[in-house]
Protein backbone atom coordinates (compact mmCIF):
# COMPACT_ATOMS: atom_id res chain seq x y z
CA UNK A 1 0.00 0.00 0.00
CA UNK A 2 2.82 2.58 0.99
CA UNK A 3 4.72 1.50 -2.62
CA UNK A 4 1.63 2.42 -4.45
CA UNK A 5 1.10 5.61 -2.43
CA UNK A 6 4.26 6.75 -3.54
CA UNK A 7 4.27 5.58 -6.86
CA UNK A 8 1.31 7.65 -7.65
CA UNK A 9 2.77 10.74 -5.93
CA UNK A 10 5.79 10.33 -8.13
CA UNK A 11 3.56 9.62 -11.00
CA UNK A 12 1.75 13.13 -10.31
CA UNK A 13 4.98 14.86 -9.61
CA UNK A 14 6.30 13.90 -13.00
CA UNK A 15 2.55 15.12 -14.27
CA UNK A 16 3.19 18.54 -12.90
CA UNK A 17 6.95 19.27 -13.56
CA UNK A 18 6.07 18.06 -17.19
CA UNK A 19 2.81 20.24 -17.50
CA UNK A 20 5.37 23.41 -16.08
CA UNK A 21 8.21 22.62 -18.56
CA UNK A 22 5.74 22.32 -21.61
CA UNK A 23 3.82 25.36 -20.38
CA UNK A 24 7.69 27.29 -20.11
CA UNK A 25 8.17 25.85 -23.72
CA UNK A 26 5.42 27.19 -25.27
CA UNK A 27 5.76 30.71 -23.89
CA UNK A 28 9.56 30.99 -24.79
CA UNK A 29 8.43 29.84 -28.08
CA UNK A 30 5.91 32.20 -28.42
CA UNK A 31 8.27 35.07 -27.09
CA UNK A 32 10.97 33.80 -29.76
CA UNK A 33 8.61 33.90 -33.07
CA UNK A 34 7.88 37.92 -31.28
CA UNK A 35 11.37 37.87 -30.99
CA UNK A 36 11.24 41.41 -33.22
CA UNK A 37 9.03 42.68 -30.73
CA UNK A 38 9.89 41.13 -27.51
CA UNK A 39 7.48 41.76 -24.54
CA UNK A 40 6.70 41.02 -20.78
CA UNK A 41 5.47 38.50 -19.73
CA UNK A 42 1.23 39.08 -19.20
CA UNK A 43 1.47 41.86 -21.75
CA UNK A 44 2.39 41.85 -24.94
CA UNK A 45 4.08 44.20 -27.97
CA UNK A 46 2.37 47.13 -29.89
CA UNK A 47 4.69 47.17 -32.89
CA UNK A 48 2.29 49.81 -34.54
CA UNK A 49 3.59 52.25 -32.17
CA UNK A 50 7.12 53.23 -31.32
CA UNK A 51 9.16 50.65 -29.04
CA UNK A 52 11.98 51.56 -27.61
CA UNK A 53 15.16 49.84 -28.02
CA UNK A 54 16.50 47.13 -25.13
CA UNK A 55 13.25 45.37 -24.39
CA UNK A 56 14.13 41.39 -24.28
CA UNK A 57 12.19 38.07 -24.21
CA UNK A 58 9.79 37.23 -21.34
CA UNK A 59 10.65 40.74 -19.66
CA UNK A 60 10.14 43.39 -22.25
CA UNK A 61 11.31 46.44 -20.75
CA UNK A 62 11.49 45.29 -17.41
CA UNK A 63 14.85 45.66 -16.61
CA UNK A 64 15.46 48.41 -18.28
CA UNK A 65 12.82 50.63 -16.51
CA UNK A 66 14.58 48.84 -13.29
CA UNK A 67 18.09 50.25 -14.13
CA UNK A 68 16.26 53.81 -14.86
CA UNK A 69 14.06 53.95 -11.74
CA UNK A 70 16.16 56.35 -9.75
CA UNK A 71 15.82 58.43 -13.19
CA UNK A 72 12.66 57.84 -14.61
CA UNK A 73 12.21 61.56 -16.01
CA UNK A 74 14.89 61.60 -17.56
CA UNK A 75 14.46 58.07 -18.52
CA UNK A 76 11.12 59.17 -20.29
CA UNK A 77 12.26 62.16 -21.76
CA UNK A 78 15.02 59.68 -23.75
CA UNK A 79 12.64 57.60 -24.82
CA UNK A 80 10.22 60.57 -26.56
CA UNK A 81 13.79 62.04 -27.97
CA UNK A 82 15.31 58.70 -29.28
CA UNK A 83 11.06 58.42 -30.96
CA UNK A 84 11.57 61.41 -32.21
CA UNK A 85 15.52 60.76 -33.65
CA UNK A 86 14.27 57.48 -35.21
CA UNK A 87 11.66 59.92 -37.70
CA UNK A 88 8.65 58.82 -35.72
CA UNK A 89 6.91 62.31 -35.43
CA UNK A 90 3.36 60.89 -36.28
CA UNK A 91 1.18 61.54 -33.16
CA UNK A 92 -0.28 58.92 -33.41
CA UNK A 93 2.83 56.58 -32.59
CA UNK A 94 3.26 56.94 -29.12
CA UNK A 95 5.75 55.42 -26.99
CA UNK A 96 5.04 52.09 -25.50
CA UNK A 97 6.49 49.57 -23.12
CA UNK A 98 6.06 46.46 -21.65
CA UNK A 99 6.62 45.59 -17.96
CA UNK A 100 5.96 42.39 -16.23
CA UNK A 101 2.27 42.19 -16.42
CA UNK A 102 1.63 45.40 -18.12
CA UNK A 103 1.96 47.59 -21.05
CA UNK A 104 2.55 51.33 -20.68
CA UNK A 105 1.47 53.81 -23.45
CA UNK A 106 3.26 57.35 -22.80
CA UNK A 107 1.24 60.09 -23.90
CA UNK A 108 3.33 63.30 -24.76
CA UNK A 109 0.49 65.55 -26.43
CA UNK A 110 -1.64 67.68 -24.53
CA UNK A 111 -4.55 67.26 -26.42
CA UNK A 112 -4.29 63.16 -26.05
CA UNK A 113 -4.34 64.29 -22.27
CA UNK A 114 -7.61 66.44 -22.27
CA UNK A 115 -9.69 63.43 -24.13
CA UNK A 116 -8.53 61.02 -21.52
CA UNK A 117 -9.05 62.65 -18.78
CA UNK A 118 -12.33 64.98 -19.50
CA UNK A 119 -14.10 63.67 -23.42
CA UNK A 120 -13.49 60.08 -22.65
CA UNK A 121 -12.64 59.86 -18.87
CA UNK A 122 -15.45 57.22 -18.39
CA UNK A 123 -12.75 54.91 -20.11
CA UNK A 124 -10.33 55.76 -17.54
CA UNK A 125 -9.31 54.85 -14.17
CA UNK A 126 -6.43 54.83 -11.83
CA UNK A 127 -6.61 51.44 -11.45
CA UNK A 128 -5.99 48.41 -9.26
CA UNK A 129 -2.19 48.44 -10.10
CA UNK A 130 -2.36 51.87 -9.09
CA UNK A 131 -4.40 51.25 -5.87
CA UNK A 132 -1.78 48.03 -5.05
CA UNK A 133 1.29 50.41 -5.19
CA UNK A 134 0.10 53.39 -3.33
CA UNK A 135 -2.95 52.45 -1.49
CA UNK A 136 -1.27 51.96 1.84
CA UNK A 137 -0.65 55.66 2.10
CA UNK A 138 -3.56 56.93 -0.19
CA UNK A 139 -6.37 54.38 0.42
CA UNK A 140 -9.14 55.95 -1.97
CA UNK A 141 -10.55 53.89 -4.65
CA UNK A 142 -12.07 55.33 -7.58
CA UNK A 143 -15.24 54.21 -7.03
CA UNK A 144 -15.00 56.56 -3.95
CA UNK A 145 -13.82 59.67 -5.58
CA UNK A 146 -16.62 61.49 -6.49
CA UNK A 147 -18.22 62.06 -2.98
CA UNK A 148 -14.63 62.85 -1.63
CA UNK A 149 -14.49 65.59 -4.54
CA UNK A 150 -17.30 67.00 -3.95
CA UNK A 151 -17.21 67.12 -0.31
CA UNK A 152 -13.48 68.95 -0.42
CA UNK A 153 -14.33 71.20 -3.46
CA UNK A 154 -17.47 73.10 -1.07
CA UNK A 155 -14.28 73.92 1.01
CA UNK A 156 -12.86 76.39 -1.50
CA UNK A 157 -15.13 79.18 -1.63
CA UNK A 158 -14.20 83.12 -1.81
CA UNK A 159 -15.43 83.63 1.10
CA UNK A 160 -13.01 80.75 2.85
CA UNK A 161 -9.76 81.91 1.12
CA UNK A 162 -10.52 85.23 2.45
CA UNK A 163 -11.33 84.26 5.79
CA UNK A 164 -10.08 81.17 7.65
CA UNK A 165 -7.05 80.70 4.81
CA UNK A 166 -5.46 83.80 4.62
CA UNK A 167 -5.48 84.05 8.07
CA UNK A 168 -3.53 81.22 8.37
CA UNK A 169 -1.65 81.64 5.44
CA UNK A 170 -0.83 85.23 7.25
CA UNK A 171 -0.06 84.06 10.54
CA UNK A 172 2.76 81.19 9.07
CA UNK A 173 4.73 83.90 6.65
CA UNK A 174 5.02 85.83 9.22
CA UNK A 175 6.52 82.94 11.46
CA UNK A 176 8.44 82.00 8.45
CA UNK A 177 9.94 85.39 8.20
CA UNK A 178 11.15 85.20 12.00
CA UNK A 179 12.41 82.14 11.73
CA UNK A 180 14.70 83.14 8.63
CA UNK A 181 15.66 86.33 10.63
CA UNK A 182 17.50 84.19 13.27
CA UNK A 183 19.22 82.55 11.12
CA UNK A 184 20.21 85.20 9.32
CA UNK A 185 21.25 87.04 12.58
CA UNK A 186 23.39 84.33 13.30
CA UNK A 187 25.10 84.13 10.03
CA UNK A 188 23.77 80.42 9.34
CA UNK A 189 23.18 78.29 6.43
CA UNK A 190 20.05 77.90 5.99
CA UNK A 191 18.12 74.67 4.53
CA UNK A 192 15.65 76.35 3.01
CA UNK A 193 13.79 73.09 1.35
CA UNK A 194 13.40 71.78 5.26
CA UNK A 195 11.74 75.37 6.24
CA UNK A 196 9.66 75.23 3.32
CA UNK A 197 8.75 72.07 4.11
CA UNK A 198 7.40 73.10 8.06
CA UNK A 199 5.90 76.50 6.48
CA UNK A 200 3.38 74.50 4.43
CA UNK A 201 2.98 71.81 6.69
CA UNK A 202 2.15 73.74 9.67
CA UNK A 203 -0.07 76.65 6.81
CA UNK A 204 -1.95 73.41 5.70
CA UNK A 205 -2.82 71.87 8.84
CA UNK A 206 -4.16 74.61 10.24
CA UNK A 207 -6.06 75.43 7.54
CA UNK A 208 -7.37 71.93 7.00
CA UNK A 209 -7.31 70.64 10.52
CA UNK A 210 -7.32 73.55 12.60
CA UNK A 211 -4.46 72.41 14.36
CA UNK A 212 -1.04 73.60 14.65
CA UNK A 213 2.16 70.89 14.66
CA UNK A 214 4.94 73.43 15.34
CA UNK A 215 7.03 72.57 12.49
CA UNK A 216 8.24 76.09 11.73
CA UNK A 217 9.63 76.59 15.66
CA UNK A 218 11.29 72.84 14.94
CA UNK A 219 12.83 73.82 11.76
CA UNK A 220 14.10 76.72 13.46
CA UNK A 221 16.03 74.28 16.21
CA UNK A 222 17.03 71.92 13.27
CA UNK A 223 14.82 69.15 14.46
CA UNK A 224 12.48 67.69 11.84
CA UNK A 225 9.09 65.79 13.52
CA UNK A 226 8.66 61.94 13.35
CA UNK A 227 5.66 62.28 10.89
CA UNK A 228 7.48 64.59 8.53
CA UNK A 229 10.53 62.21 7.95
CA UNK A 230 7.80 59.08 7.99
CA UNK A 231 5.88 60.78 5.91
CA UNK A 232 9.27 61.75 3.58
CA UNK A 233 10.31 58.17 3.53
CA UNK A 234 6.97 56.11 2.81
CA UNK A 235 6.69 58.52 -0.27
CA UNK A 236 10.40 57.67 -1.82
CA UNK A 237 9.59 53.71 -0.82
CA UNK A 238 6.24 54.11 -2.62
CA UNK A 239 7.68 55.52 -5.69
CA UNK A 240 10.14 52.70 -6.29
CA UNK A 241 7.29 50.50 -6.46
CA UNK A 242 7.30 48.28 -9.64
CA UNK A 243 5.19 44.75 -10.47
CA UNK A 244 5.99 42.02 -8.13
CA UNK A 245 7.09 44.42 -5.32
CA UNK A 246 5.32 42.40 -2.67
CA UNK A 247 8.32 40.00 -3.16
CA UNK A 248 11.38 42.26 -3.02
CA UNK A 249 10.27 44.30 -0.38
CA UNK A 250 9.82 41.11 1.71
CA UNK A 251 13.52 40.32 1.00
CA UNK A 252 14.89 43.72 1.03
CA UNK A 253 12.91 45.10 4.17
CA UNK A 254 10.95 47.27 2.82
CA UNK A 255 7.71 46.33 3.83
CA UNK A 256 8.62 46.83 7.64
CA UNK A 257 9.96 50.30 7.00
CA UNK A 258 6.59 51.23 5.08
CA UNK A 259 4.67 49.45 7.94
CA UNK A 260 6.98 51.26 10.57
CA UNK A 261 6.39 54.24 8.84
CA UNK A 262 2.47 53.91 8.24
CA UNK A 263 2.39 53.61 12.24
CA UNK A 264 3.58 57.02 12.81
CA UNK A 265 1.44 58.67 9.94
CA UNK A 266 -1.55 56.76 11.04
CA UNK A 267 -0.84 57.80 15.14
CA UNK A 268 -0.53 61.68 13.90
CA UNK A 269 -3.78 61.68 11.64
CA UNK A 270 -5.75 59.90 14.44
CA UNK A 271 -3.88 62.50 16.73
CA UNK A 272 -5.62 65.14 14.85
CA UNK A 273 -9.14 63.63 14.02
CA UNK A 274 -9.22 63.16 17.72
CA UNK A 275 -8.38 66.69 18.47
CA UNK A 276 -10.93 67.79 16.12
CA UNK A 277 -13.62 65.70 16.89
CA UNK A 278 -13.22 67.76 20.29
CA UNK A 279 -13.34 71.11 19.07
CA UNK A 280 -16.50 70.31 16.50
CA UNK A 281 -19.29 72.11 18.18
CA UNK A 282 -18.05 75.40 18.68
CA UNK A 283 -16.39 74.94 15.05
CA UNK A 284 -19.81 74.14 13.75
CA UNK A 285 -21.78 76.97 15.26
CA UNK A 286 -19.69 79.69 13.91
CA UNK A 287 -20.56 78.07 10.33
CA UNK A 288 -16.49 78.12 9.64
CA UNK A 289 -15.83 74.49 8.98
CA UNK A 290 -12.02 73.19 7.92
CA UNK A 291 -11.61 70.64 5.91
CA UNK A 292 -11.58 67.94 8.30
CA UNK A 293 -14.90 69.43 9.31
CA UNK A 294 -16.57 68.92 6.62
CA UNK A 295 -15.41 65.29 5.99
CA UNK A 296 -16.68 64.58 9.50
CA UNK A 297 -20.18 66.17 8.89
CA UNK A 298 -20.89 64.69 5.47
CA UNK A 299 -22.64 61.60 5.16
CA UNK A 300 -22.28 58.59 2.58
CA UNK A 301 -24.90 57.61 -0.25
CA UNK A 302 -26.03 55.15 2.96
CA UNK A 303 -27.12 58.15 4.89
CA UNK A 304 -23.95 56.75 7.63
CA UNK A 305 -20.93 59.30 8.34
CA UNK A 306 -17.21 58.44 7.56
CA UNK A 307 -15.75 55.39 9.17
CA UNK A 308 -12.19 56.94 11.65
CA UNK A 309 -10.65 54.96 8.88
CA UNK A 310 -11.83 56.70 6.27
CA UNK A 311 -11.70 60.12 7.68
CA UNK A 312 -7.74 59.34 8.50
CA UNK A 313 -7.84 58.24 4.47
CA UNK A 314 -8.86 61.64 3.84
CA UNK A 315 -6.53 63.33 6.22
CA UNK A 316 -3.50 61.74 4.74
CA UNK A 317 -4.88 62.53 1.37
CA UNK A 318 -5.21 66.11 2.02
CA UNK A 319 -1.95 66.10 3.56
CA UNK A 320 0.12 64.72 0.35
CA UNK A 321 -1.79 66.67 -1.94
CA UNK A 322 -1.46 70.21 -0.13
CA UNK A 323 1.51 70.05 1.55
CA UNK A 324 4.76 68.68 -0.17
CA UNK A 325 3.46 69.66 -3.68
CA UNK A 326 3.52 73.40 -2.63
CA UNK A 327 6.96 73.46 -0.89
CA UNK A 328 8.69 71.59 -3.60
CA UNK A 329 7.16 74.02 -6.33
CA UNK A 330 8.51 76.82 -4.21
CA UNK A 331 12.12 75.27 -3.55
CA UNK A 332 12.74 74.53 -7.53
CA UNK A 333 10.96 78.26 -8.16
CA UNK A 334 13.65 79.91 -5.70
CA UNK A 335 16.40 77.55 -6.89
CA UNK A 336 15.65 79.19 -10.59
CA UNK A 337 15.45 82.64 -8.95
CA UNK A 338 18.50 82.39 -7.15
CA UNK A 339 20.42 81.51 -10.41
CA UNK A 340 18.92 84.48 -11.88
CA UNK A 341 18.10 87.29 -9.71
CA UNK A 342 17.29 89.90 -12.41
CA UNK A 343 13.76 87.83 -12.00
CA UNK A 344 13.68 88.90 -8.51
CA UNK A 345 13.18 92.71 -9.17
CA UNK A 346 9.66 91.89 -10.56
CA UNK A 347 8.70 90.30 -7.06
CA UNK A 348 9.86 93.68 -5.27
CA UNK A 349 8.03 95.41 -7.44
CA UNK A 350 4.79 93.73 -6.68
CA UNK A 351 5.60 93.95 -3.08
CA UNK A 352 5.72 97.70 -2.97
CA UNK A 353 1.93 97.75 -4.11
CA UNK A 354 0.86 96.22 -1.07
CA UNK A 355 0.98 97.65 2.71
CA UNK A 356 2.61 94.76 4.19
CA UNK A 357 4.26 92.13 1.87
CA UNK A 358 3.67 89.48 4.74
CA UNK A 359 -0.08 89.91 4.43
CA UNK A 360 -1.60 89.56 1.18
CA UNK A 361 -4.65 90.29 1.05
CA UNK A 362 -6.31 87.24 -1.05
CA UNK A 363 -8.16 90.01 -3.51
CA UNK A 364 -5.04 91.36 -4.51
CA UNK A 365 -3.67 88.07 -5.30
CA UNK A 366 -4.47 88.81 -8.95
CA UNK A 367 -2.82 92.43 -9.14
CA UNK A 368 0.38 90.07 -8.48
CA UNK A 369 1.34 89.46 -12.32
CA UNK A 370 5.12 88.88 -12.36
CA UNK A 371 5.01 86.84 -9.26
CA UNK A 372 2.39 84.67 -10.02
CA UNK A 373 4.04 84.22 -13.93
CA UNK A 374 7.15 83.29 -11.71
CA UNK A 375 5.34 80.73 -9.63
CA UNK A 376 3.54 78.84 -12.56
CA UNK A 377 7.18 79.17 -14.52
CA UNK A 378 8.06 77.18 -11.16
CA UNK A 379 5.20 74.70 -11.25
CA UNK A 380 5.47 73.78 -14.94
CA UNK A 381 9.03 73.14 -15.43
CA UNK A 382 9.22 71.44 -11.88
CA UNK A 383 6.06 69.53 -11.81
CA UNK A 384 5.65 68.27 -8.31
CA UNK A 385 3.57 64.86 -9.92
CA UNK A 386 6.35 64.87 -12.68
CA UNK A 387 4.96 60.75 -13.89
CA UNK A 388 1.65 59.17 -13.98
CA UNK A 389 -0.43 56.67 -15.35
CA UNK A 390 -4.33 55.27 -15.43
CA UNK A 391 -5.98 51.94 -16.94
CA UNK A 392 -8.22 52.18 -19.76
CA UNK A 393 -11.66 49.96 -18.87
CA UNK A 394 -12.24 49.00 -22.38
CA UNK A 395 -10.96 49.78 -25.86
CA UNK A 396 -10.60 53.19 -27.60
CA UNK A 397 -8.67 55.05 -29.89
CA UNK A 398 -7.32 58.79 -29.39
CA UNK A 399 -8.39 61.15 -31.71
CA UNK A 400 -5.00 61.68 -33.57
CA UNK A 401 -3.40 59.82 -31.42
CA UNK A 402 -2.91 55.80 -30.49
CA UNK A 403 -5.04 53.07 -30.28
CA UNK A 404 -5.57 52.39 -26.67
CA UNK A 405 -6.82 48.19 -25.17
CA UNK A 406 -8.21 47.73 -22.64
CA UNK A 407 -5.68 47.19 -19.50
CA UNK A 408 -3.22 49.43 -20.85
CA UNK A 409 -1.58 51.62 -18.90
CA UNK A 410 -1.80 55.48 -19.98
CA UNK A 411 1.23 57.16 -18.72
CA UNK A 412 2.44 60.84 -18.66
CA UNK A 413 5.39 62.16 -17.65
CA UNK A 414 4.42 66.58 -17.01
CA UNK A 415 8.44 66.66 -16.69
CA UNK A 416 9.08 65.43 -20.14
CA UNK A 417 6.35 67.51 -21.33
CA UNK A 418 7.61 70.71 -19.99
CA UNK A 419 11.14 70.34 -21.83
CA UNK A 420 9.34 69.37 -24.18
CA UNK A 421 10.17 71.83 -27.93
CA UNK A 422 7.09 70.21 -29.47
CA UNK A 423 4.70 71.22 -26.94
CA UNK A 424 6.40 74.36 -25.22
CA UNK A 425 8.28 75.61 -28.21
CA UNK A 426 12.42 75.52 -28.86
CA UNK A 427 13.31 77.66 -25.15
CA UNK A 428 11.01 75.17 -23.74
CA UNK A 429 13.67 73.77 -20.86
CA UNK A 430 14.62 77.17 -19.69
CA UNK A 431 12.73 78.97 -16.51
CA UNK A 432 10.67 82.06 -18.29
CA UNK A 433 8.11 83.71 -16.52
CA UNK A 434 7.38 85.87 -19.12
CA UNK A 435 5.88 83.09 -21.16
CA UNK A 436 2.62 83.65 -18.41
CA UNK A 437 2.68 87.30 -19.61
CA UNK A 438 -0.24 89.11 -22.07
CA UNK A 439 1.48 91.85 -23.89
CA UNK A 440 0.27 94.33 -21.31
CA UNK A 441 1.98 91.96 -18.73
CA UNK A 442 -1.33 90.94 -17.12
CA UNK A 443 -1.03 87.12 -16.20
CA UNK A 444 -2.68 84.66 -17.83
CA UNK A 445 -3.07 81.25 -17.68
CA UNK A 446 -1.69 78.33 -20.36
CA UNK A 447 -3.98 75.99 -21.56
CA UNK A 448 -0.88 73.57 -22.05
CA UNK A 449 -0.27 73.11 -18.68
CA UNK A 450 -0.93 69.97 -17.03
CA UNK A 451 1.31 70.14 -14.05
CA UNK A 452 -1.73 70.64 -11.46
CA UNK A 453 -3.50 67.54 -13.62
CA UNK A 454 -6.37 68.07 -15.87
CA UNK A 455 -10.15 67.48 -16.88
CA UNK A 456 -12.28 65.78 -14.02
CA UNK A 457 -9.45 65.29 -11.97
CA UNK A 458 -7.73 68.90 -11.74
CA UNK A 459 -5.82 69.58 -8.79
CA UNK A 460 -8.82 71.42 -6.53
CA UNK A 461 -5.92 73.12 -4.50
CA UNK A 462 -4.49 75.40 -7.44
CA UNK A 463 -6.07 78.48 -6.37
CA UNK A 464 -4.87 77.73 -2.46
CA UNK A 465 -1.26 76.80 -4.15
CA UNK A 466 -0.84 80.15 -5.98
CA UNK A 467 -1.94 81.96 -3.10
CA UNK A 468 0.62 80.27 -0.57
CA UNK A 469 3.40 80.21 -2.75
CA UNK A 470 3.18 83.90 -4.18
CA UNK A 471 2.96 85.03 -0.56
CA UNK A 472 5.79 83.25 0.40
CA UNK A 473 7.74 84.84 -2.18
CA UNK A 474 6.35 88.44 -1.53
CA UNK A 475 7.39 88.38 2.11
CA UNK A 476 10.91 86.41 1.33
CA UNK A 477 12.48 88.59 -1.06
CA UNK A 478 10.81 91.65 -0.01
CA UNK A 479 12.91 91.20 3.68
CA UNK A 480 15.62 89.29 2.49
CA UNK A 481 18.70 89.53 -0.06
CA UNK A 482 19.37 85.61 -0.01
CA UNK A 483 21.93 83.91 -2.09
CA UNK A 484 23.36 80.57 -2.72
CA UNK A 485 25.55 79.03 0.31
CA UNK A 486 29.29 78.83 -0.44
CA UNK A 487 29.84 75.20 -2.44
CA UNK A 488 25.99 74.53 -3.26
CA UNK A 489 26.05 74.83 -6.94
CA UNK A 490 29.56 73.32 -7.55
CA UNK A 491 28.94 70.36 -5.12
CA UNK A 492 24.83 69.92 -6.12
CA UNK A 493 24.44 67.04 -8.98
CA UNK A 494 22.83 68.68 -11.70
CA UNK A 495 20.03 67.14 -14.37
CA UNK A 496 21.23 67.87 -18.14
CA UNK A 497 19.10 66.17 -21.09
CA UNK A 498 19.05 66.54 -24.50
CA UNK A 499 16.10 68.77 -25.06
CA UNK A 500 17.55 71.53 -22.75
CA UNK A 501 20.58 73.50 -21.79
CA UNK A 502 19.44 74.40 -18.70
CA UNK A 503 20.43 72.10 -15.79
CA UNK A 504 18.62 71.75 -12.56
CA UNK A 505 19.35 69.74 -9.58
CA UNK A 506 19.05 66.49 -9.02
CA UNK A 507 15.15 65.45 -7.66
CA UNK A 508 14.53 62.52 -5.40
CA UNK A 509 12.20 59.88 -6.85
CA UNK A 510 9.47 60.28 -4.49
CA UNK A 511 5.75 60.96 -5.10
CA UNK A 512 6.18 64.80 -5.02
CA UNK A 513 9.61 65.70 -6.49
CA UNK A 514 11.58 66.52 -4.07
CA UNK A 515 15.31 68.29 -4.60
CA UNK A 516 17.99 65.05 -3.60
CA UNK A 517 19.72 67.25 -1.77
CA UNK A 518 18.48 70.16 0.38
CA UNK A 519 18.33 73.67 -1.08
CA UNK A 520 21.24 75.78 0.93
CA UNK A 521 20.76 79.12 1.23
CA UNK A 522 22.47 82.56 3.18
CA UNK A 523 20.01 85.18 3.83
CA UNK A 524 20.55 89.02 4.75
CA UNK A 525 18.13 91.41 5.98
CA UNK A 526 17.58 94.18 3.51
CA UNK A 527 17.87 97.21 4.40
CA UNK A 528 14.43 99.19 4.78
CA UNK A 529 13.04 95.84 4.45
CA UNK A 530 10.80 96.14 7.20
C1 LIG B 1 1.98 73.52 -6.41
C2 LIG B 1 1.14 72.81 -5.71
C3 LIG B 1 0.30 71.69 -6.25
C4 LIG B 1 0.47 70.92 -7.37
C5 LIG B 1 1.58 70.99 -8.41
C6 LIG B 1 -0.63 69.97 -7.40
C7 LIG B 1 -0.81 69.01 -8.39
C8 LIG B 1 -1.80 68.04 -8.35
C9 LIG B 1 -1.87 66.92 -9.26
C10 LIG B 1 -0.89 66.62 -10.38
C11 LIG B 1 -2.96 66.20 -8.91
C12 LIG B 1 -3.41 64.86 -9.52
C13 LIG B 1 -2.79 63.75 -8.71
C14 LIG B 1 -3.29 62.40 -9.10
O1 LIG B 1 -4.50 62.23 -9.29
O2 LIG B 1 -2.50 61.48 -9.21
C15 LIG B 1 -3.59 66.87 -7.81
C16 LIG B 1 -4.74 66.44 -7.21
C17 LIG B 1 -5.29 67.04 -6.12
N1 LIG B 1 -4.81 68.15 -5.45
FE1 LIG B 1 -3.20 69.25 -5.94
N2 LIG B 1 -1.42 70.18 -6.32
C18 LIG B 1 -0.90 71.22 -5.59
C19 LIG B 1 -1.39 71.74 -4.42
C20 LIG B 1 -2.56 71.34 -3.81
C21 LIG B 1 -3.09 71.93 -2.60
C22 LIG B 1 -2.50 73.08 -1.81
C23 LIG B 1 -4.22 71.26 -2.32
C24 LIG B 1 -5.10 71.55 -1.14
C25 LIG B 1 -5.95 70.75 -0.61
C26 LIG B 1 -4.42 70.25 -3.36
C27 LIG B 1 -5.49 69.38 -3.43
C28 LIG B 1 -5.63 68.40 -4.38
C29 LIG B 1 -6.72 67.42 -4.37
C30 LIG B 1 -7.85 67.33 -3.35
C31 LIG B 1 -6.50 66.58 -5.47
C32 LIG B 1 -7.34 65.38 -5.90
C33 LIG B 1 -8.25 65.80 -7.05
C34 LIG B 1 -9.03 64.63 -7.59
O3 LIG B 1 -8.49 63.54 -7.72
O4 LIG B 1 -10.20 64.84 -7.92
N3 LIG B 1 -3.39 70.34 -4.24
N4 LIG B 1 -2.86 68.00 -7.48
Amino acid sequence: MRDTLIFAAEVYLYYVLSSVLLALLVVLIVHAVEFEHPFALGSKARPDLYEPKGAIPLLGHTLLFLRNSRRLSEFVLESHAARRRDGVEDADKAVSMTLLGRRLIWLDRPEHLEYVQRTNFANYEKGQDQRNELGVLLGQDDKAWSMWRKITARAFTVNSYRNVMSASIHHFTKLFIRTLEAKAREGATIDLSAVLFALTLDTFTSISFSTDPGSLPAAARGETNAFAQAFDEIQVLLARRMPFFWLVERLDGTSKRIADDMRVIHAYSDKIIRERIEKVQQLDEDGDLDMLGRYMAATKESGEPLTTEELRDATINLLIAGRDTTASTLAWTIFELLRNPALIEGIRRDAAKLDDPTELPFDSLKEMNWTSAVFYEGARLCPTVPNNHWTARGDDHIPNGPRIEAGDHIAWSDWTTARDPAVWGPLAGAFDPTRWLDGDGKFRKDSRLHSFNGGFRRCLGETLAHFEAVATLLALFSRFDLSFAPGYLEWTPMVKTEWCEHESPKYRPALTLPMEYPLRVEAKKREGGG
